[in-house]
């Protein structure tokens, strides 16, 4: 039997300015000795690694940090950061920076505890052996990757993007510390804050939602519709952006109860594809997803806003994302590829109205 809820949060949320500077304290509490740093380029070129590093060591924690890994954490990025931590008997993990470090630092803590290949996890559940105690640090208000137990890993040759969930992967710890966010730069702010929107937005309508998932979902978007405009105009606005940084958290919660919808199915193709950036994809195609399902959810987008086709679409313009597949490069007669490939996608079942290819591509066409 399938329960209709099943809920445990399963890790400790520290919110505030400056909680980053914590850090070594948490890991010390957390019995952190020898710890692996899963950091991207951006945040080690914002001073914000050896920050960490001098943070961990004034606590007695020794720290190796790895950054071979790019926007889209494959399978070959993670076997190498496995390969990178093996010699060093780490007996923990953190992972700081935006959706890709996060996601990393899972990925490798599965490797490394279970063995195998990325692929043996795709699915939920699937690891045996216990894994490492794990702090996760955003620096961008967007992915909510720290709420959530899964790793989203593509495949290195086919580029199929693989959601690798397990209880035991959730991070122990999340710090969300506004003041790494606010030094984000703009297209960062704009992609990660519009790929927030989003699971506000399609948690808010899956068919697996709960009223726990729900209230995480509203929250989210109150907070998000609140303050993306000012963060897009303000960075050092340390007020709004702590409100994206708990909404985006919020969202990914939400996402860990009730998973995704249409709007990620079309959008992972076109990253697939042609490398379009996630929170791009998702810009271009969320507003066109919520016109669709709107025969069948219309009342529920309602209670987010009156009009949310309308003010998706204002949120999109203050962010400067592309507004249309033609201006992003996706050429029309990839659609049916394209559209194939968004139907197979896992996260399309949970949408409100049934989804399939047809329907991929009749989106695809009013994107266009
Ligand atoms: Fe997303």
């Amino acid at each position: 039997m399938t329960p209709v809820l099943d809920f445990e949060l399963r890790t400790r949320v520290v919110f505030g300015p400056g909680v980053f500077q914590t850090l070594g304290e948490h890991a010390r509490q957390l019995g952190f000795q020898r710890c692996l740093l899963v950091a991207d380029e951006g945040v080690r070129q914002a001073g914000y690694v050896s920050q960490a590093v001098s943070l961990l060591h004034r606590a007695g924690v020794e720290t190796f940090c790895f950054h071979d890994f790019g926007p889209n954490p494959d399978t070959r990025m993670v076997e190498a950061g496995r390969e990178f931590a093996k010699p060093h008997q780490i007996d923990s993990i953190i992972g700081l920076g935006g959706g890709s470090s996060l996601d990393c630092a899972k990925g490798i803590n599965f490797l490394l505890t279970n063995g195998g290949s990325m692929k043996g996890y795709w699915g939920w559940g699937k690891a045996q052996k216990p894994m490492l105690p794990m702090i996760g640090i955003p620096t961008t208000a967007g992915t909510g990757s720290e709420a959530q137990s899964y790793a989203l890993i593509s495949d290195a040759e086919t580029h199929v993007k693989m959601a690798c969930g397990d209880p035991k992967a959730a991070f122990r710890l999340a710090l969300l510390d506004p003041v790494l966010a606010c030094t984000a730069p703009a297209m960062v702010r704009a992609t990660a804050g519009y790929d927030a929107i989003s699971h506000a937005v399609e948690t808010w309508v899956t068919r697996k939602r709960t009223p726990i998932s729900l209230s995480f979902s509203m929250q989210a978007w109150q907070l998000l519709n609140e303050s993306f405009e000012r963060v897009m105009a303000q960075p050092q606005d340390v007020d709004h952006m702590g409100k994206m940084l708990l909404g985006s958290h919020l969202a990914g919660m939400a996402i860990e109860q009730s998973m995704l919808g249409a709007a990620h199915a079309c959008a992972n193709p076109l990253t697939a594809h042609y490398g379009i950036v996630h929170g791009t994809a998702i810009g271009l195609v969320l507003r066109h997803v919520v016109r669709w399902n709107e025969v069948e959810v219309g009342a529920e987008y309602r209670q987010l806003h009156p009009e949310l086709v309308k003010r998706l679409s204002e949120l999109l313009e203050c962010a400067g994302l592309p507004r249309r597949l033609a201006e992003a490069g996706v050429d029309r007669k990839d659609f049916p590829q394209l559209a194939e490939a968004a139907g197979h996608q896992w996260t399309g079942r949970f949408n409100p109205r049934s989804f399939d290819a047809e329907a991929a591509k009749e989106i695809y066409e009013w994107a266009w």
